[in-house]
């Protein structure tokens, strides 16, 4: 029984699981929209039959939000490797704005590939959730599906906990981790699939993502909305006080403002920038393919575009509301005026500091006669993962063998993740990030996709890392 034999079968059976994954991705399990709270119930109860007929006893648990899928699987009993914590979601960014998708977000269509360089895209499954993060997930699920079948079980000793909540901030997620702490506790390592990789045929271990804190400001002047003829000059603006205030967060270098935001941020190591150049990334090719040129390679001064995305912190105004919004003209000096803000955060940044001196400092910069209001909305703390386990050198080999490349690389993302910060925090346990995904997979955007190239890696990818588990003792 090797693991030769579930390669063999997963690639036979292609086509079962691609439907598989069209099933899963035909419910929308939008989880910021209660009006989808059924739909996203019924897709972790297709998560946790799929988990069943792997042999592995899922079950729904509730959160007071959306139900995480669990389970606790003990895996062969001569099985001597390290006790594995499966994390993904199955819920789904809403598919905003609609009328920009090619056919619609949740009636999955499989596309011919475009071309066969390496900067378009190939064959691939098109619908919200492909790639974030059904698709992954359901790479893990297939590999599941063919080690019961070759093995009569899967052999490896996990916990599963799949989540509903993590494109909506995971907000019943803590509790829930603290809750379940003992039997989280057993495990040895977590292992993620929702993450990318450097690019098409160049798969990677993420060993770092980025702490995220987001807020929303609004900044009232007075009671009521007043024509601009008569107050246009007596009175304050909140727009144009508001926009005043928010250009000043950033300085002629680009760097953030706020004072101590840098504080306690850990730089990056010589040993980074030189491992980081020799990746090779092309920030001029990357910034083509979203319809820009290389003037456009702005942030923060002295760091390249890879080191200001993995390990330097950024702001960014995510939104900015108020005023007259409708069609054609108004004259008018509105009330108030509103903007989400959100900070990426890196090592050791704490999201609750960031947050209030985010707002201390709006305090400092309060425009004369205008208030602020504030909400929080929520948001996690960076996470990082020692490159020097012994899990993390199964998981090269692992990937190495299912893509066919000699080596894995090793990246971050700018991207967040918050369960990996918690876990780390909580429970000082360490994540493998193994993601599939692409930089032109159009992540929470229309026409999001996922290749099949990249899940074949994946569910090869998952067969061959419990193999390695298994040998591992
Ligand atoms: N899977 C993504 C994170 C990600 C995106 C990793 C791109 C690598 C590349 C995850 O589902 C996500 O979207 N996270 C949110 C944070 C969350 C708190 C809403 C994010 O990064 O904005
Ligand atoms: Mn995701
Ligand atoms: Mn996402």
């Amino acid at each position: 029984m090797s693991v030769k034999a579930v390669v063999d079968l997963i690639n036979q059976h292609e086509k079962d699981a691609v439907q598989r994954l069209v099933d899963w991705l035909s419910i929308p399990s939008v989880s910021t929209d209660p009006e989808y709270a059924p739909d996203v119930r019924r897709a972790a109860e297709w998560c946790a039959a799929q988990l069943r007929e792997a042999g592995i006893n899922a079950e729904l648990r509730e959160t007071g939000g959306h139900p995480i899928v669990w389970a606790e699987h003990e895996g062969a009993p001569d099985y001597k490797g390290p006790h594995v914590l499966f994390y993904g979601h199955y819920d789904v960014q809403p598919p905003d704005p609609l009328e920009l998708w090619n056919s619609p977000p949740f009636e999955p269509v499989i596309l011919p590939a475009d071309g066969d360089g390496p900067d378009t895209p190939g064959e691939r499954i098109v619908a919200r959730g492909a790639v974030d993060d059904k698709g992954q997930v359901a790479a893990f699920l297939e590999a599941c599906r063919a080690w019961k079948e070759v093995a009569g079980g899967v052999p490896v000793r996990m916990t599963i906990m799949i989540e509903g909540e993590e494109e909506s901030g995971s907000v019943n997620l803590e509790r829930f981790v603290e809750k379940h702490s003992d039997t989280l506790n057993k495990a040895d390592i977590c292992v993620i699939s929702d993450t990318g990789m450097l690019g098409r045929g160049k798969p990677a271990i993420t060993y770092g993502v980025r702490g995220l804190a987001y807020t929303e400001v609004i900044l009232h002047a007075g009671d009521q909305d007043l024509h601009s003829g008569q107050w246009g000059g007596r009175c304050p603006n909140p727009i144009n006080e508001l926009t005043k205030v928010l250009a000043q967060l950033w300085d002629g270098d680009r760097r953030v403002t706020i004072p101590g935001f840098y504080d306690n941020v850990l730089g990056l190591t010589p040993g980074e920038r030189e491992e980081w150049k020799s990746l090779g990334f092309d920030q001029e090719a990357a910034l083509k393919r979203i319809g820009l040129d290389s003037a456009a390679d702005v942030g923060e001064a002295g760091f390249s575009a890879l080191e200001r995305e993995w390990a330097r912190p950024t702001c960014d105004i995510n939104g900015i509301y108020g005023g007259y919004m409708g069609k054609g003209a108004k004259t008018v000096i509105p009330a108030w005026a509103a903007a989400k803000v959100s900070f990426r955060l890196v090592a050791n940044q704490d999201p609750d500091s960031i947050v209030k001196a985010f707002r201390a400092w709006l305090d400092d910069h309060t425009p004369p006669g205008c208030r602020w209001e504030f909400h929080d909305h929520g948001g996690g703390w960076p996470g990082n993962v020692s490159t020097e386990s012994k899990e993390l050198e199964a998981a090269r080999r692992a990937i190495a063998t299912a893509a066919g490349v000699e080596k894995a690389a090793l990246i971050k993302t700018g991207g967040s993740i918050p369960v990996v910060g918690l876990l780390k925090k909580e429970l000082d346990l360490d994540t493998l990030l193994v993601g599939f995904g692409l930089d032109d997979d159009r992540v929470h955007s229309p026409n999001e996709k996922f290749e099949l190239e990249c899940f074949r890696i994946g569910m090869r990818t998952h067969a061959h890392l419990m193999d390695e588990f298994m040998r591992m003792g």
